[in-house]
Parts: structure tokens; C-alpha cells; sequence
């Protein structure tokens, strides 16, 4: 078997920080020894290949719980297939994703499923897992989720909002939330009243308000906080486990806060769009604004303090993307003159690690809650601990090797992504992706892709692991 030494660098984990040298034999991480020592000494002789870490960190390859490449919505397709968008995944340090396969309505989630294996099969760069969107809670559908639980999906995403499309009211929710109680599929919530929102968008277009910015200002963060409130009362009822999906608003992260100090097992969720940008990029002239358009919205950057101090304190335990790209020409332009037009997402799988990153640097977060955050929660979250979110014996060897000094400006000119515009057009970076390994190949070697469609492999998935 290929033996494969990282040397030189500092290992960091969710728990730990080591200068230690990693030994890799075929897919697997099989020991890790101190620096110098000489067990690891030996290890590099017989290795065929040694890999130089030296003033560079070692860590876990990126796991993005929520990723939406080839996603139907508002009439057109997310711009990512899933060959592009896990080639940019690669390319930023995330090694897994688990992608949302979506069950359109009047037809059974197996299909759906299928379709989304069709989708990713031979074309990933990296591992990947799917959740099932449920678009319609029927008897069959409920039923259906037992044996997509069997089968290694093992997460179910609700919507309180998109009425007409993807979303349940709160009956078909409780019914979802008892069948996960019953066979361990994890409830995934889209916490926002989209009855109500509806109502203030349909207010705002008859009042000439159609500009981007009001997507921000309809979908209010009262709603936000209504909604996570009540998915949080509802999987009480039902006594099930919860997780909240793109938390945005201070007073939803006060909501989960409540719940977590009850002793409740809620979760929570942000991406780095809610911790970086705000509304004012919303109002971005010359329909600018609609590149930043995704639901829940773009808060004002007060909200930003919350999601931080809950990012510390744990009241939210993952940092995912929901990376759903669409092109600012002839996709974001559908929205011209209605805001409600315009596709809902922003592109992001690729810069994950280093906003992350950025983050420990500017001392939001330490480098051990970075690991945690973005590697080893969502593992445990989405039931793939042992294997992925982690370096240690028996893990699958999925490293990345960051180089925490280097400098770089995000921008559309230079990203992988199949997207048209960067939301961070411009940003200063510290610390950058160097060599990226995925299940013990190099795929990103120094800043060479190396890798090729079809090297991602998919996750069956265990249940959540995060309260075991
Ligand atoms: O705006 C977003 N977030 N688009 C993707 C679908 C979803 O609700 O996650
Ligand atoms: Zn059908
Ligand atoms: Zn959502
Ligand atoms: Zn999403």
C-alpha cells in the first residue's frame, strides 16, 4: 500500500494542536508521531511520497453540510453542476459535502434521490452525502423516510417558507418531525413565516418597492424568530432532535440559546455570507444588490455580534455555505423590476476555510473552533465521524495543508466556482489552501489541480452522531 508522509506542519483538530507527522497508508490515516521523533523518521524513509508542511497548517479536509449544486429554483438551475462546484469545493480545502436532493412535488422521494445520484455519480472531485428536501409530507413520503434512513440519508430539510413550493404547514412539519423521531433522520428547518412574508412581498412590489434590498426588508427578522421559535416548540412536541438551517437573525440565535440552555437538543447553523456581509450589500446600486440575494436575507451587520458569540458559546455548532450560485447574467436579471424574481442564493463552497480563517485571524474564533466548526461538527452533525472531520487512526485521509501567512483578494477572475460574480469581489484573505488530499490522493497539489471528475466517492451516512 502507498505510504504517504506529511511532515513538518502543525496538526490541528477540533480538540487539539500537534506538531506531529501524519503517516497515510493507501485512503487512511494511519499514525500520527511527534515531530523529529524517530518513529517518524522511519515512516519517511519507506514513504513514497513525503509531503513538506513546514510552517503550515495540517488539518481535516472541510465538511460543507449544505450545498445545492444543480438546484431548480425560480424557474432556472443553480449554475454548479456537481463537477464544477466539487472542483471548486476542492480547490478551498472541503473534502465532503452533503448536497440536497430534492423530491418535486407529486412524486416520491426515491425519485428525486435517483435523480440526484444521476446528477453527482462520476462527476465529484470530493465525497459526498445527500439530505432529502421534503417538498410534500404525504403518508407515502413519511413512509418513504424510513428507508432512505436505512439507506444512509439521514437528514430530512423542511421549509416554513416558499408556500407553493417547497413549503409544509405546521401540521405536515409535527408529522415529519414524529417520523424522525421514530427512525433517527435528523429534521433540517427553513425557519422563516413565508405566509407572512409573502404578504409584505406582494405589499411591497404593488408599492413600487422591487429592488433587491427589499427581499432584505420583507423577509423580517421577526419572522426569522417566529418561525425557528416555533420549529423549536414543534420538535418538542414531536421529541425529536432539531437543526436550523442558515440562522441569520440575533433574535433567532436567542431563540436557540433559550432552547439549549432548556436542555433541549436544538441546533444551529450559519454561513459566511451572514458573517461577513450585510443588507447594505443589498442595496448595492444598479441591481447589484440581487447577487447577494438568499433566504433567510442579508441582515444588518449589528446581527453579526450574535452570530459570532454564538459560534463561540455553541448555541450554533456549524458554519456550512449553502452554497446555490446563480449567475448575475440572465439568472440574477430574472428578478429585474420584482425582487421576488430573482433566484434565492449566493455562491460559496470555495471560501468556507479561508473566511474562516480570516475569522481566527481578525479573533472571533480560535484555530481549534475553526476545525470544529467547519471539519468536525458537521461529521458528528450529519453522521460521518470516524471517517471524516478529523485526523486520526482509521479516518479516511482527507488533509488539507494551509498556509496560515500567504495573502490573497477574492475575486470572480481567479475562483473555481462556475459563477459569474464573487460575493467578496476584492476581500483581503490571510492564509490560503496549499495541497489538498482526498482519501490519501493529491487532488490539489501547491496550487495545481491534480484531481479528476468522478475521484468523489458517495457517503452512505450514519444517523446524527452529535449527541452520542
Ligand atoms: O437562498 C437560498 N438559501 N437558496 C437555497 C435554498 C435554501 O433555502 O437553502
Ligand atoms: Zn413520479
Ligand atoms: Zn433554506
Ligand atoms: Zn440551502
Amino acid at each position: 500500500m502507498s505510504r504517504t508522509v506529511i511532515s513538518g506542519g502543525l496538526v490541528i483538530t477540533a480538540n487539539e494542536e500537534l506538531e506531529a507527522e501524519v503517516l497515510i497508508e493507501g485512503e487512511r490515516v494511519v499514525a500520527l508521531a511527534a515531530r523529529g521523533s524517530e518513529v517518524a523518521g522511519g515512516w519517511r524513509e519507506g514513504a513514497a511520497r513525503v509531503i513538506d508542511a513546514t510552517d503550515r497548517y495540517v488539518l481535516p479536509g472541510g465538511v460543507d453540510g449544505h450545498t445545492h449544486l444543480d438546484f431548480p429554483f425560480g424557474g432556472t438551475f443553480s449554475a454548479d453542476t456537481f463537477e464544477t462546484g466539487t472542483r471548486a469545493a476542492a480547490w478551498g480545502g472541503t473534502t465532503t459535502i452533503v448536497d440536497f436532493a430534492v423530491q418535486s412535488r407529486g412524486h416520491a422521494l426515491r425519485e428525486g434521490l435517483d435523480a440526484w445520484h444521476a446528477k453527482a455519480e462520476g462527476n465529484c472531485a470530493v465525497d459526498y452525502g445527500f439530505h432529502m428536501i421534503l417538498s410534500e409530507v404525504t403518508d407515502g413520503t413519511l413512509k418513504e423516510m424510513d428507508g432512505l434512513v436505512e439507506e444512509g440519508v439521514t437528514s430530512f430539510k423542511l421549509f416554513m417558507a416558499y408556500p407553493g413550493v417547497f413549503y409544509s404547514d405546521d401540521g405536515q412539519i409535527l408529522r415529519a418531525m414524529q417520523r424522525g423521531a421514530d427512525n433517527g433522520g435528523l429534521i433540517m428547518m427553513h425557519a422563516e413565516n413565508g405566509i407572512a412574508i409573502d404578504v409584505l412581498a406582494e405589499q411591497a412590489v404593488a408599492a413600487g418597492r422591487t429592488d433587491p434590498r427589499y427581499h432584505g426588508e420583507v423577509r423580517r427578522v421577526l419572522l426569522e424568530a417566529e418561525a425557528t421559535h416555533r420549529a423549536i416548540q414543534l420538535s418538542r412536541v414531536a421529541g425529536c432532535p432539531l437543526y436550523v438551517v442558515h440562522v441569520s437573525a440575533a433574535e433567532a440565535v436567542a431563540e436557540l440559546a433559550a432552547a439549549r440552555d432548556l436542555g433541549l437538543p436544538v441546533f444551529g447553523e450559519t454561513c459566511p455570507q451572514y458573517l461577513f456581509l450585510s443588507l447594505d450589500n443589498l442595496a448595492e446600486p444598479d441591481f447589484g444588490g440581487a447577487k447577494y440575494v438568499c433566504s433567510t436575507p442579508l441582515r444588518p451587520s449589528e446581527h453579526q455580534a450574535s452570530l459570532w458569540r454564538g459560534l463561540r458559546t455553541n448555541d450554533l455548532q456549524v458554519v456550512s455555505t449553502d452554497h446555490c450560485p446563480f449567475c448575475f447574467t440572465g439568472q440574477k436579471e430574472l428578478g429585474r423590476g420584482d425582487f421576488r424574481k430573482i433566484p434565492n442564493g449566493m455562491p460559496g463552497i470555495e471560501h468556507r476555510m479561508d473566511l474562516l480563517h480570516q475569522a481566527v485571524v481578525e479573533g472571533h474564533i480560535s484555530r481549534r473552533r475553526w476545525v470544529d466548526l467547519a471539519c468536525a461538527t458537521p461529521a458528528r452533525m450529519f453522521g460521518l465521524a470516524g471517517r471524516k472531520g478529523t485526523l486520526a487512526p482509521g479516518a479516511d485521509a482527507d488533509v488539507v495543508i494551509y498556509d496560515p501567512r500567504a495573502e490573497q483578494v477574492l475575486s470572480a477572475d481567479t475562483h473555481h466556482m462556475n459563477v459569474d460574480y464573487s460575493a467578496y469581489e476584492g476581500k483581503r484573505i490571510t492564509g490560503a489552501v496549499r495541497t489538498v488530499l482526498s482519501r490519501g490522493r493529491v487532488i490539489i497539489d501547491d496550487g495545481r489541480y491534480t484531481g479528476s471528475a468522478g475521484d468523489g466517492r458517495y457517503l452512505p451516512r450514519a444517523t446524527c452522531q452529535y449527541l452520542d
